[in-house]
């Protein structure tokens, strides 16, 4: 899956769907169920490395992630979502980075949390060939600045939303995620760009959807208020552990079936 097709579908009004990976075996399940783009959250941070927040993951550990997504996917496009730091202090700097994620992880294209600061960067990345997914409303690495949930979109911001989605798309980013923003808003959003919107908390009028898929199978206990659990699998992974931890007290794990005996090896005593 390219930048191109994912533009595309925008035009045919094809739904595009988008869940984070960070591992890959989540990745290949992910991927053989057809879903259209993978993205190596820095979400990683909260949802699998124990932090409180997104600011401390490094460009080492999504470029880590990054690489083991790719390597277990097949016809989904890997986005690599670039860490707090990585970008927005020196533009070369930036640019070495987003390149990194392309010629060393193996990604097809880089998503970075945007702003006014990030226009002239998107124009060089896409200029010398890596693909950008622009990110506005929420941004998770700006928490120090407001709180998290505190970003609100009033009517100034809604306007300067739609100015910089623009400038955006005009610099070349192939796709802008939407998060926790009005549903009307977004579907302006929506509306004034050529590029697909992808949603997050964002409504149903976007051109597509992203969640995290720890959200979606049930693995973390905090789940969104606009994100859905669509399975249990904390609760299927506890069943099994405590199973596990049953049969062993028990004695019942390992049986005659799970041990393994040798010709010739003889009992010593
Ligand atoms: O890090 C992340 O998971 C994200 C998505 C929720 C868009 O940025
Ligand atoms: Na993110």
């Amino acid at each position: 899956m390219r930048a191109k097709d994912i533009r595309e579908r925008k035009e045919r009004d094809d739904p595009v769907t988008m869940l984070t990976a960070y591992d890959a075996p989540t990745a290949e399940i992910v991927d053989s169920v057809g879903v259209d783009m993978v993205l190596v959250g820095d979400s990683i941070g909260n949802l699998r490395l124990g932090y409180e927040s997104t600011l401390p993951v490094t460009l080492e550990q999504i470029e880590s992630a990054t690489a083991a997504v790719a390597r277990a996917v097949d016809d989904a496009m890997v986005i690599a979502d670039m860490p707090f730091l990585s970008f927005g202090a020196d533009e070369d700097e930036a640019v070495e980075n987003c390149g990194r994620m392309l010629k060393d992880a193996d990604a097809d294209a880089v998503k970075l949390e945007s702003g006014p600061h990030t226009v002239d960067l998107t124009r060089r990345l896409t200029q010398i060939g890596v693909p950008v997914q622009a990110h506005l409303g929420l941004t998770p690495q700006h928490e120090n600045e407001i709180g998290l949930f505190r970003q609100g979109t009033d009517q100034s911001a809604a306007r300067e939303m739609i100015d910089l989605a623009h400038k955006h798309e005009r610099a070349g980013a192939f796709s802008l995620v939407l998060e926790h923003i009005p549903a009307n808003v977004a579907a302006q959003v929506t509306e004034a760009i050529d590029i697909p919107t992808i949603g997050i908390g964002a409504g149903p009028n976007c051109d597509g959807q992203v969640l995290t898929v720890d959200e979606v199978i049930g693995l973390t206990e905090s789940v969104a208020p606009f994100s859905k659990a669509f399975g249990d699998v904390r609760g299927e992974m506890t069943d099994a552990i405590e199973g596990y931890v049953e049969a062993v007290e028990s004695g019942e794990f390992p049986a005659e079936d799970h041990s393994h005996h040798e010709d010739g090896v003889d009992d010593i005593y």
